[in-house]
């Protein structure tokens, strides 16, 4: 048990960046936009948000009442590195730390009420019923930090809740999906682009019961933090200075299963023949079939051909246009995620060579499931077989389909 805290405890190291008021604000609002009740009545639980450091906490209070919130339920963490030394981020300050050490705790929000009197609820009347009202302590177990998210005092508030929105630990996200309970709850969180292709999480997106968020993923999200700590470790390119002040970069998406507009945008495309002859991608499209899938080869979103029927292989990026009227998603490679689109051949036969003529010492098992390619293009590593076969895998892709009712 105690090496359970441990664990917790370094990983929380990492896990200590703060997402910024404005990315939360973009993204939220497309969801007002799309349905402007889609918060009323609603008990939101924010489970990795102490108030004291939390943008969503920040926002989610002062716009209880715009929202129309039926009550706001935030926990804070004891296994944080920076709890009860923290900086104000969300505006609000913090109970002072006894002995250095934090406290997980829980706020419940019900109601706010223009406190100062100036004609709008906001920040300082939630301050001022936090004052009145505060937060309760949380014990914890042997096993569980007060406040992880899956002590039974968490879980029980998670029961309670109708919506699950934050950004989670980085480095728990699986074990943070599968504890939302996607399926039966609606979320909103943040999580790695490379998350896409989890299994637990691909499936999902397949089955429209989960997708990425109205904010474009083609631009990593920048996450402060005032744990200098929390830097410890990290490649510099994961590190970005802006007016002087370091940021963690992070290619970071959000995923829900909320509604919103830009998942019903129809993807305006031309034909394949126009595509070959006009498009911008100066011969990089040639629309080749796979040599172990059954699907063609579409290495841009925009260049997926208005005329074909059959199965494509797109780029990961596709899901930030994907418009489940228009396309339906049928599998990806890797990861057990196709079974709707099988591969048809293992490459256990073959070596992997570099351009210089050099092995690399890899077996060509290496390159199954992944879509491969009859070429050598004369940049990448190669797989060839005793019979001269060359191929090459492409990027990761998904596999889509036009639906028919969309044309
Ligand atoms: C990536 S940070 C994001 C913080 C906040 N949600 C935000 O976006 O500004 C993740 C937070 O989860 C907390 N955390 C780490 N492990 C946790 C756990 N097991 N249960 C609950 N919170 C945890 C960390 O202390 C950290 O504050």
């Amino acid at each position: 048990m105690a090496n359970k805290n441990l664990t917790s405890a370094k990983n929380a190291k990492n896990d200590e960046f703060y997402t910024q008021y404005e990315d939360i604000q973009k993204e939220v609002n497309a969801y007002l936009e799309f349905d402007p009740d889609v918060f009323r009545g609603k008990t939101i639980l924010l489970p990795c948000d102490d108030p004291y450091e939390s943008n969503f906490f920040k926002l989610f209070a002062s716009r209880f009442n715009q929202f129309g919130l039926k009550k706001l339920i935030a926990t804070s963490y004891a296994g944080s590195l920076i709890v009860g030394r923290q900086l104000a981020l969300s505006g609000l300050e913090p109970p002072p730390a006894k002995n250095g050490k934090g406290k997980g705790y829980v706020i419940e929000l019900t109601q706010v009420s223009d406190v100062d009197g100036n004609g709008i609820e906001d920040i300082n009347d939630v301050r001022a019923f936090l004052e009145a009202n505060p937060p309760s302590e949380l014990r914890g177990t042997e096993e569980y930090p007060p406040g992880d998210f899956r002590s039974p005092e968490v879980l029980k508030l998670r029961d309670e809740a109708d919506l699950i929105i934050t950004n989670p630990p980085f480095s728990l996200f699986r074990e943070f999906l599968s504890w939302v309970n996607p399926l039966e709850k609606k979320f909103l969180i943040i999580g790695n682009k490379n998350a896409i292709t989890y299994k637990e999480v691909f499936p999902l997106i397949k089955d429209n019961r989960l997708w990425t968020g109205a904010t474009g993923f083609n631009k990593d999200m920048l996450f402060t933090t005032p744990a200098e700590a929390a830097f410890n470790g990290l490649p510099p390119t994961a590190i970005r200075v802006v007016d002087g002040k370091k940021y963690r970069r992070s290619p970071s998406v959000w995923f829900t299963n909320l509604d919103h507009g830009r998942r019903h945008q129809p993807l305006q495309l031309m034909t394949m023949e126009d595509n070959l002859r006009y498009n911008d991608h100066k011969g990089k499209v040639a629309y080749a079939h796979y040599d172990n899938y059954d699907a063609i080869e579409v290495p841009f979103t925009d260049a997926i051909p208005s005329d074909y029927n059959d199965v494509m292989g797109v780029p990961i990026s596709f899901l930030d246009k994907y418009n489940p009227e228009q396309f339906e998603i049928l599998g990806a490679t890797q990861r057990g995620c196709h079974d709707l689109v099988p591969d048809t051949k293992k490459y256990n036969d073959f070596w992997e060579m570099r351009q210089n003529g050099e092995r690399t010492g890899s077996s060509g098992n290496k390159t199954n499931e992944n879509a491969n390619l009859r070429q050598n293009d004369g940049h990448k590593n190669y797989f060839i077989n005793a019979k001269g076969d060359v191929i090459q895998s492409a990027y990761q892709r998904i596999f889509i389909k036009w639906k028919e009712a969309s044309k």
